[in-house]
This record gives C-alpha cells, sequence and structure tokens, in this order.
C-alpha cells in the first residue's frame, strides 16, 4: 500500500490548476481560474479552481474537492488509483509499505502485476502488426476499413491484428523474457502439456483490447476476418487473475465521462456495436461482449449513473436477454429503458445505415420505459386472450415489485394501470401479495440463520435507515475518533471523559452490538486497530494496509467533510465542517443506534408470535421479552429528549 510518506508527497507536490488544466480549459479570473464544468454540459462557466486553497468548486454539479477528489470524479478512480495517477503525472516514485503483505501475498501481487505487464506488450504489439506490418495492413487493416471504421477510432479503442503466423506472439514474449507461465496464464499462449513450445491463441484475427475501468488492458478478443470459415466468430481471453468477465464492460473506460455526461448509459451486445456507435456519436456506450448481463455490471454502471438504456436486437434471443436485463437492472434500484432495433439489424449495422440525424431520431421515437416496452410485447403475444393477459400482469408488477423505491414504485404502477386500462387498486394488491411471497420467503432463510442476520421482515426504507446511522457512526469515529468529549447519559451523573472511539467501543461492547452488514464491521474493527496501533490519524486523509475498500469507504467519508461555503468566489473560504458539539453527536448517534437495536428486536419477537404451534408459554414468555424491549425503548427516549 501507498506510503504515508508519498502521499503527502503527492498532497504537496501536485498543483490543483496544473492537473485540473489538462482536463478543463482554465482562464484566469482575479486570484482565481474559471472554467466549463467537466461533470456537466453548459454554456457559461461555473467551475472555479483556487491556486491558493488548492481546491476547485463546480456550482453546477456541486461538487468540489482538493487535487485528489477532482481525479476521483473526472476519472472515476478510487483514492488509491487518484494517487497513484497524480505520482505518474509528477514523476513521483511510488513508497509501497508492504511488510503486512504474506509471502504468498506477496507472489499474487508479483503475478498479476506481470500479468498485466503482458497484457500491455501485447496490446502495443497488435497495434504495431496492424500498423505497421504489410499482413496487417492488407488484411487487418483492410477489414476495418471495408466496416468503415474511422483511423482515429481505430487508434482510439487501440485496435490490432494477430498475425497467421502460428508462433508469432509467443515467440515475442518469449525474447522479451516473458516465461511459459504467465503466458500461459493470459491465455495469450497455449501450451500442450508438457510441451515448452507454445502457439498464440489469437491468429489471423482483428484484436479488440479490454480495459479496465481505470484503463489498464486485462483481456482480448479477436475476431475472425470471414463469415463463412468454420470456427468461433470472436475468440476471447480467459478468465486470469486479472480479468474477470462477469466484472467487465467493453468500452467502460472509453465512455464513462460521457456517461456522467448524459446521465445515462446505452448498453450493447457486441464490440462492433460499441464502437460503431461511438464513432455515429453515440458515446456513452458499453457491451456486456460475451457474458449475460451481471449484477456486478450493473453495479459499474451505477458508480456513474442510475440511468441504463438497453439496445437489443430484435429477433427473439434478443428480446429475452433484455427481459432479463431489464429485471436485473431494477433489483438494483436504477431506472431502466429499453430500444429494440429492427429484426435483422444491430446497433452496428443501424447506425451505419443512417446518418447522425436519422440514428438520432430514430433513438427518440423508439426508446420506451420498461413498462411501455414489456407490455407491447406481451400485448402482442396475448391476442385479447383473457388469461393470457392475467398472466401478463403478472409478469409486469413482478418486475415492479422487484424496485425497492416505494414513490418509483408508485409511478410505475399508475403507468401500467394507465397502458393496461386495469385500475391501479388491482394492480396495487398484486403487487402487495407478491411482496408478500417474497417477505415470506426471504424470512424462511431468515430463520434458517438468525445468527447470520437477526433483522427480520424490515423493509427498504429501514435497512436503509439503519445503513445510514451505522455510516454515521464510522464516520465519526473516522474524522474525530480521537477527540476527547465529556459525557455523561443520566442526569446527576457526573459527566466522564473519554474519547470518541473509546465511547463507542464501551457502549457497543455493553450490549454485544453488531452492525447489520460484515462491511461495516470490518471497517469498524480496523479503525479500532488502526487507532490502536497509531497508523491512523483521524481526520486526515489516510489509507490502510493493502486494504482497498477501506480506504475507498474513508476516502468518500473525508470527501464529504468539505462543504465549501455558498459564495466561495465572494469570500474565497474553504470551511472543513467542524462539529459544534462532539460530545452530545457522540452520544446521540449512539443512543438512536441502540434504540433501533431494540425495535429491530421487538420485531423480531413479534414476527415469532406469528409462528404456528407456539405453545401458551412460550406465547407468554414472548409477550414479556416485548413489553420489557419496550420499556427499554421508553427509558432511551427520555435520554434522548434531554437537553445537554
Ligand atoms: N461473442 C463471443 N463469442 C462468440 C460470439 C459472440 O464472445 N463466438 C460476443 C462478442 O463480444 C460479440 C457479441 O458476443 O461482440 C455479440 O455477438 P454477435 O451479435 O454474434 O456479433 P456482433 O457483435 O454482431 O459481431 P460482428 O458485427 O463483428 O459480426
Ligand atoms: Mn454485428
Amino acid at each position: 500500500m501507498i506510503s504515508k510518506e508519498t502521499i503527502d508527497k503527492i498532497f504537496s507536490t501536485a498543483r490543483v490548476e496544473e492537473v485540473i488544466s489538462d482536463f478543463v480549459n482554465l482562464k484566469k479570473s482575479g486570484s482565481n481560474y474559471k472554467g466549463l464544468s467537466p461533470f456537466v454540459d453548459e454554456k457559461t462557466p461555473s467551475f472555479m479552481v483556487s491556486p491558493a486553497k488548492q481546491i476547485w468548486k463546480d456550482f453546477s454539479s456541486g461538487k468540489g474537492g482538493n487535487v485528489v477528489t477532482f481525479i476521483m470524479e473526472q476519472e472515476h478512480y478510487t483514492y488509491p488509483e487518484a494517487l497513484r495517477y497524480l505520482a505518474k503525472k509528477y514523476n513521483i516514485e511510488i513508497e509501497e509499505d508492504a511488510v503486512e503483505f504474506s509471502e504468498e501475498q506477496k507472489e499474487l501481487q508479483l503475478n498479476k502485476e506481470s500479468l498485466y505487464q503482458l497484457s500491455e506488450v501485447a496490446n502495443e504489439y497488435f497495434q504495431e502488426q496492424l500498423w505497421s506490418t504489410e499482413e496487417g495492413l492488407n488484411i487487418g487493416l483492410s477489414y476495418f476499413r471495408e466496416r468503415e471504421l474511422r483511423d482515429d477510432i481505430i487508434k482510439q479503442f487501440q485496435l490490432g491484428y494477430s498475425p497467421k503466423d502460428r508462433e508469432a506472439f509467443t515467440q515475442f514474449a518469449f525474447k522479451k523474457g516473458y516465461k511459459k507461465e504467465v503466458l500461459e496464464q493470459s491465455g495469450l499462449s497455449i501450451f500442450r502439456e508438457d510441451s515448452e513450445q507454445g502457439i498464440d491463441r489469437f491468429r489471423e484475427r482483428i484484436i479488440f483490447p479490454i480495459h479496465s475501468f481505470s484503463g489498464r488492458v486485462i483481456g482480448f478478443g479477436g475476431r475472425i476476418l470471414q463469415n463463412s470459415i468454420k470456427t468461433a466468430k470472436y475468440l476471447n481471453s480467459p478468465e486470469s487473475e486479472i480479468y474477470h468477465k462477469s466484472q467487465v464492460l467493453y468500452g467502460l473506460f472509453q465512455a464513462k465521462s460521457f456517461i456522467t455526461k448524459e446521465d445515462n448509459c446505452f448498453l450493447v451486445e457486441g464490440y462492433m456495436d460499441v464502437i460503431s456507435l461511438y464513432q455515429s456519436g453515440i458515446k456513452n456506450v458499453v457491451a456486456s461482449s460475451g457474458t449475460s448481463l451481471t449484477a456486478e455490471q450493473i453495479r459499474l454502471i451505477k458508480r456513474l449513473t442510475p440511468n441504463i438504456t438497453i439496445l437489443y436486437d430484435g429477433d427473439p434471443a434478443g428480446i429475452k436477454a433484455s427481459f432479463r436485463g431489464i429485471d436485473m437492472i431494477l433489483e438494483q434500484d436504477m431506472n431502466v429503458r429499453v430500444l429494440l432495433f429492427p429484426d435483422g439489424e444491430d446497433p452496428d449495422s443501424f447506425a451505419r445505415s443512417h446518418s447522425s440525424e436519422g440514428l438520432e431520431l430514430f433513438f427518440k421515437e423508439n426508446i420506451k420505459d420498461f413498462i411501455r416496452f414489456k407490455t407491447d410485447i406481451l400485448l402482442e403475444e396475448t391476442q385479447g386472450d383473457p388469461i393470457k393477459k392475467a398472466g401478463l400482469i403478472r409478469d409486469i408488477v413482478g418486475s415492479i415489485a422487484l424496485i425497492n423505491n416505494l414513490i418509483q414504485r408508485e409511478i410505475y404502477i399508475k403507468e401500467c394501470s394507465r397502458i393496461l386500462d386495469i385500475s391501479e387498486q388491482v394492480l396495487f394488491s398484486e403487487l402487495a401479495q407478491i411482496t408478500r411471497q417474497k417477505i415470506r420467503s426471504d424470512n424462511k432463510d431468515v430463520r434458517k440463520d438468525v445468527k447470520l442476520q437477526p433483522v427480520a421482515a424490515t423493509s427498504a426504507e429501514e435497512e436503509d435507515f439503519t445503513y445510514k446511522i451505522e455510516e454515521d457512526i464510522l464516520d465519526l469515529m473516522l474524522s474525530y475518533g480521537n477527540y476527547e468529549i465529556l459525557i455523561n447519559y443520566m442526569e446527576g451523573e457526573n459527566p466522564y471523559k473519554t474519547t470518541i472511539i473509546e465511547e463507542i467501543v464501551e457502549r457497543f461492547k455493553e450490549d454485544d452490538i453488531q452492525f447489520s452488514i460484515d462491511f461495516y464491521n470490518k471497517i469498524f474493527s480496523d479503525i479500532v486497530e488502526g487507532i490502536e496501533n497509531h497508523e491512523l490519524r483521524t481526520g486526515e486523509f489516510f489509507v490502510k494496509s493493502e486494504d482497498e475498500e477501506f480506504n475507498q469507504f474513508a476516502a468518500e467519508k473525508m470527501l464529504k467533510k468539505y462543504s465549501i461555503s455558498e459564495n466561495w468566489e465572494a469570500k474565497e473560504i474553504f470551511v472543513p465542517t467542524l462539529e459544534e458539539n462532539l460530545s452530545k453527536n457522540t452520544r446521540d448517534v449512539i443512543l438512536k443506534y441502540k434504540s433501533m437495536k431494540i425495535l429491530e428486536m421487538k420485531k423480531k419477537l413479534a414476527l415469532e408470535l406469528n409462528e404456528e404451534n407456539l405453545s401458551e408459554e412460550n406465547r407468554l414468555e414472548l409477550f414479556k421479552r416485548i413489553i420489557n424491549l419496550d420499556k427499554l425503548l421508553k427509558q432511551i427516549h427520555k435520554l434522548e429528549n434531554r437537553i445537554i
């Protein structure tokens, strides 16, 4: 993990105005700089940079922060990725605190690093073959030309060509010093059993490099040149330590800034669809190439926008895939729209046979929200058959039931009622029935493993609320953990002096409280441990060992701390929000959390009361426990309302 010294060096070397001017055209304005926001489309500049304070503020999107947060926002990097970017720009050597790595971990790290390197070498190689060899120019480049790709687009997507010679790349890599193991793991070479003689996976194919979110090459797709040849049209790199198909979207690296700007992501099926649309000016486009859409892929998009538009072929396979996609996207609480292309066309062929304006018009007229899309297709199938229509309604309400957000649900129910001409009431009761079934089956799982999941039948909103308090507690610990506070709970009790961390840890211990998700428990113990070992200084940017998840969480929390005063330009002030009364806040958040935990317990007991075959004795016992919890709750509320 990046050492504290390196991080300090990066912060003291990097100039916010220099870094930002790589992305935004900045003009001097008084002692500040001004430019067009890189996050939204605008005509008048509202993006400000202060060299004196080394901060930036975008008045259009409300975002703001320091040099590292700018790179995180702009490139959608994690905290360590942003640090690496800046280190590279300023030629700062990165020192790693690697002491905590075990031998095994170190080896894994080395192995991953050589896989990345080899992929980069291969990427250069395939491009070199395309642009600088006779075979590449004659076969590869002329193929791209035939498919009407412009040179600048071929270069931007780093497309390449792999020659006919069976072992050209393998020999090239051997000469560069790469060993059999890494060549084999990358999938770029194939070795028969114990043979040291490898052959190339990609031969006489055009090559599409696949990039990670942050732009490193992690795998390849290769297409044959003639459709007539009886072999797989596309070959792809196999899974490896750096390439996990289910977690990658083709084109995301090139598309990400456009996805944020347009606040929408188009999702297509193939490599060529992405590139063709991009060339036609629709740049916020990615493909799930080679796998059916996964939840991880959807979450990648969710980092950039809550809106996805699925663009699939109008054949039955495409329609089926789009139905599956719709439900998966709804489950992630994102908005989904759909556009089907005429049967026999895919986005690539369609984009090529239409002008930009024609394409735009087609999109405008044919994109449907998912309710409209599903009903149109299903209604055609039912042909007025009432039994089939009932099935259709269940199908659509089933999709709506996947949405967690209640307001969104209601909007869709209304829409559905309008389109299908069925009263809202009927639809709502259908929805309630489906939801009840879902809760019932969820609860079965919960009861099976009460220890793992102590909360029963909580609604999505309650869950959100729990997460929020839990995050508040972690946030307080991260930001002010070693601050001293004076605290008391009871009237007449003497306040005692302690630190925020100690207080929270003690109060958690006394009731044996666990957070609702493992990730938070882990952050909690990481913070406690970090403070004890004097690794963390609260309220500052810091990184912890090799734990990327932790670092990202911490960075996000720290960013929120930096709020910028409304009339920033006039006053030029930049204030980290200092909690005014840390003692009160600590006490309040602990009490709030405890009362929430008690409520959860109460609910759980109430659910048990409903169980069949409950003996009278057990029923009474449950009642008693519920009444006791009620008393406890009342006490806590009294404490909460006390003014200190
Ligand atoms: N695919 C794959 N392996 C195959 C066939 C397809 O991995 N044997 C993936 C590729 O990512 C491809 C996508 O599925 O881009 C869609 O396949 P298809 O529609 O058959 O190809 P197109 O994208 O239309 O490719 P082209 O236009 O080059 O024929
Ligand atoms: Mn195609």
